[in-house]
């Protein structure tokens, strides 16, 4: 695992950003169409505007990029003003010339009935696209990745999933209220996420540090999904300093335990 830490969140997005842009002209070169699974929330938006920005003004061109997103919120149309579809396009899509047909987030305004089939078709629709080549993310306080809250397996696939209830408190600054907030979420699974090719792990903030930490030094388990990276081959955390506080105290400390 490599560890990024930078002294801000945009000097950390700016370099992810830079992967991201190397990303997509290695692909151009190769003839290949580079798939980027996208993360929402506060983390990834200083990102987003690193890559509007290098689209504007340096000609970095997503014509053939294909994105998947990683959630959705249950019972929200497309439409909805708090919807991740609305997010993404308000903070990332209506910005750049990738192609609609070429962007993927899962439905959260379908009858319980297709909820399997939709679920399913999201996976083969990452399948056909040859699956994700570089997957961001962000994390929740829950130690969740998507919305696999505590209890989600590492083989876990693309489903419907109930949010944790500090997840869902969490979620009260975007919806203004707890009732408002949606009770469930389709997520793509645990399993889904570890199979792509590459991963980075965006956190900012002192109030992110104790799940790093947990995730990252702790035991792998259910208990705190993200943990599951630790197994990963190519996984990149890009922290800012006080994210990164807990964790690099405690490395330290391995250290010094390993060395006496
Ligand atoms: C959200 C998203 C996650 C995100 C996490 C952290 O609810 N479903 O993909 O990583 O929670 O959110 P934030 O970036 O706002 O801290």
């Amino acid at each position: 695992m490599d560890f990024h830490i930078f002294q801000t969140p945009e000097e950390a997005s700016h370099s992810l950003a830079r992967g991201i842009a190397s990303l997509i002209k290695r692909c151009e070169v190769a003839g290949k169409r580079p798939v980027i699974g996208l993360a929402t929330g506060r983390t990834p938006l200083a990102l987003y505007r690193e890559l509007v920005r290098m689209h504007r003004e340096e000609g970095l061109s997503f014509r053939n990029v294909i994105t998947f997103n990683l959630d959705e919120y249950h019972g929200l149309g497309r439409e909805h003003p708090k919807s991740y579809w609305r997010f993404m396009h308000e903070n990332l899509f209506d910005h750049l010339d990738i192609l609609p047909e070429n962007i993927h987030v899962p439905r959260g305004d379908i009858e319980p009935e297709d909820t399997v089939r939709e679920c399913q078709e999201y996976e083969a629709a990452i399948a056909d696209a040859g699956g994700i080549d570089l997957q961001i993310l962000g994390i929740g306080r829950t130690g969740h990745i998507g919305f696999n809250e505590p209890g989600s397996g590492a083989h876990t696939r693309t489903r419907l999933v109930e949010l944790d209830p500090v997840t869902r408190a969490d979620a009260v600054a975007d919806f203004g209220d707890l009732s408002a907030v949606p009770e469930m979420a389709l997520t793509v699974g645990c399993g889904t996420i570890l199979e792509a090719r590459s991963i980075a792990l965006m956190a900012w903030g002192a109030s992110k540090a104790t799940v790093v930490e947990k995730a990252f030094l702790g035991p792998v388990s259910d208990d705190v999904p993200a943990s599951f990276l630790q197994d990963h081959p190519s996984v990149s955390l890009y922290l800012d300093e006080p994210a990164a506080e807990l964790l690099a105290a405690g490395c330290e400390e391995k250290h010094h335990l390993s060395k006496d």
